[in-house]
């Protein structure tokens, strides 16, 4: 075990930063051994997309969420913007509450994403127009994000976003960073188009921040490309995105990371309760990275 554990901080050096933090750093060592020895051939990765994927801020602002890249006057009025920024600053705050249960958020999330719904429906959003307000937006994805998709296609293993943001939104800004490959598979709420191409519905049950589980047991469960697969990285930020691999069946090994980007002294022991890695006000994917790359090499594998 000893030995194990110099071989593991000279293997995945990325590990020691001082952002890292882990409530039982040998259990992380042996699920990322187990999942080695096993290979890319039984992992699948789960991840969130908003503030996991994409960075939470650039330069001091924040970046937008895949709901907030529809706040372009291409697509919605100065009301409806006025609005969506309101219910922002309500709900928000709630959704990162550290003095509240996912039990008593639960209906108030379905409150805003219900509320801002409506409004985009009312607004007409026409199918044609999203690629543009992606353009414009300043969308982006996490650095090293780039490396993650590449390696995974790489190895084939599949990649299953699931979002509580807008599909179609999600698609056209990883469609424009050049990363959507034929292993990745979304879970997100998509818009439903009338024949002239404008928004009349959103698709399906609502995904919101604490339902993913209904939405993994419903869909990622029937996902084939990742059956017969083990093994399951979780990427996530919001303990919300934890119950994202519950579809998962005869899981044999799960590493949960979590990004702790906002309210991070209220929330840091939650967080280290919730998930095997913590990484606080880390902008890269630069651990994810570093954990994919030593599971997915063939040295050592017995
Ligand atoms: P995610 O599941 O991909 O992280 O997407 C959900 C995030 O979207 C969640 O953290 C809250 C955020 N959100 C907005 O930024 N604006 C909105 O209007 C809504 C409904 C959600
Ligand atoms: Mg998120």
């Amino acid at each position: 075990m000893h030995c194990k554990t110099k071989l593991f901080s000279v293997q995945i050096p990325e590990l020691a930063k001082c952002s890292v933090l882990m409530r039982e750093r040998s259990r992380v060592e042996e699920t990322i051994y187990a999942m080695q020895r096993a290979g890319a051939g039984s992992l699948q990765v789960i991840s969130d997309f908003d503030m996991t994927l994409t960075r939470f801020a650039h330069n001091g602002k924040r970046v937008p969420t895949t709901h907030n890249i529809l706040d372009n006057q291409l697509l919605i009025d100065e009301d409806c913007t006025k609005k969506m920024r309101e219910l922002l600053n309500t709900y928000y705050p709630i959704e990162i509450d550290a003095s509240r249960t996912a039990e008593e958020k639960l209906p108030l999330m379905v409150e805003w994403w219900t509320k801002v719904h409506e409004l985009l429906i009312q607004q007409r959003i026409r199918k044609d127009m999203l690629a543009q307000a992606v353009r414009e937006s300043s969308a982006m994805l996490r650095d090293g994000y780039k490396v993650f998709f590449d390696r995974l296609t790489e190895q084939q293993v599949p990649l299953l976003i699931f979002s509580a943001g807008v599909g179609d939104v999600l698609e056209e800004v990883i469609r424009q960073n050049h990363v959507f490959l034929p292993n990745v598979h979304i879970i997100s709420n998509y818009m439903d188009f009338d024949q002239t191409g404008v928004l009349r519905a959103f698709k399906g049950q609502l995904i919101h921040t604490f339902n993913k589980r209904e939405g993994a047991l419903s869909h990622a469960a029937g996902l084939r490309a990742l059956q017969g697969r083990p093994n399951v990285l979780l990427l996530g930020d919001s303990l919300g995105d934890l119950t994202m691999a519950d579809g998962v069946s005869e899981h044999q090994n799960i590493l949960t990371i979590g990004f702790l980007n906002d309210q991070v002294e209220e929330r840091k022991e939650s967080y280290i309760n919730s998930f095997d890695i913590v990484l606080v006000k880390d902008e890269t994917m630069d651990v994810p990275n570093a954990i994919l790359r030593y599971i997915t090499s063939s040295r050592d594998r017995k």
